[in-house]
């Protein structure tokens, strides 16, 4: 099954999302910030889940009167750690899982849970720099265009099916600093599109591209 659609022909309800996250959480903050002022529409954040107890992000999360849930990570088995991670996700009945800023690898028992369900973001034009540090690893490089990029998670690191990119120019006056907080503010934007995108429907995974479709399910021109 492709979509969110097939999966619910004829939504009526929102989209329910589950935010994973392990730091400042600026990712969700956007993502939270487009629900309320209507530019990602009939999608609603039903848990907020960090594998870091003290996580900004689960911090803020926990102001705005979220759901959060706080599961430690640390020195437990990635499958066991994974299984209580989906327990909670289908606990909220949450129908597509945004990795914001989640610094831990999936198991294939969670991506199976979820599949082509979960989302990540990365600071890069993947499949250029993948992993850790990828601004600096693409201004060490030298690249004299940057960017970021939301894909479906597979099992391989940085992998799935891009569903958007967003890029911009290295100017000559960057830092790895400036460029991180550049990319930054278009991830902020990149996220949210990824999402009302999926969200709608109106897409296939046909191989590794993903492919707009009109209302009826057909190619879309030009896309
Ligand atoms: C972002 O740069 C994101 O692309 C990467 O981790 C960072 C998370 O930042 N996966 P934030 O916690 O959303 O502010």
């Amino acid at each position: 099954m492709n979509n969110l659609a097939q999966s619910s022909p004829g939504r009526a309800n929102p989209v329910r999302l589950g935010i994973l996250l392990s730091g400042r959480g600026s990712n969700f903050l956007a993502i939270a910030e487009s629900i309320r002022t209507g530019r990602l529409a009939n999608v609603e954040i039903s848990v907020v889940i960090s594998n870091v107890a003290d996580a900004p992000g689960l911090a803020a999360a926990q102001q705005m009167c979220l759901p959060t849930t706080a599961l430690v990570s640390k020195g437990r088995k990635r499958e066991e750690h994974d299984a209580d991670v989906v327990a909670a996700l289908h606990a909220h009945r949450v129908d597509l899982v945004c990795l914001a800023g989640y610094m831990r690898l999936l198991s294939p028992a969670f991506i199976a849970a979820f599949p082509n369900r979960i989302l990540n973001i990365h600071p890069s034009l993947l499949p250029a720099f993948p992993g850790l540090d990828a601004q600096e690893q693409a201004f060490n490089y030298g690249v004299k265009v940057a960017g970021c990029t939301v894909h479906f998670v597979d099992t391989e690191l940085d992998h799935g099916a891009i569903i958007l990119q967003r890029a911009i120019p290295v100017l000559d006056e960057d830092d790895a600093h400036s460029l991180a907080a550049r990319i930054l503010h278009e991830e902020h934007i990149a996220y949210t599109e990824a999402i009302a995108r999926v969200a709608s429907g109106q897409y296939e995974i046909r191989g590794r591209q993903f492919v707009k479709t009109g209302n009826d399910g057909t190619r879309e021109r030009g896309s």
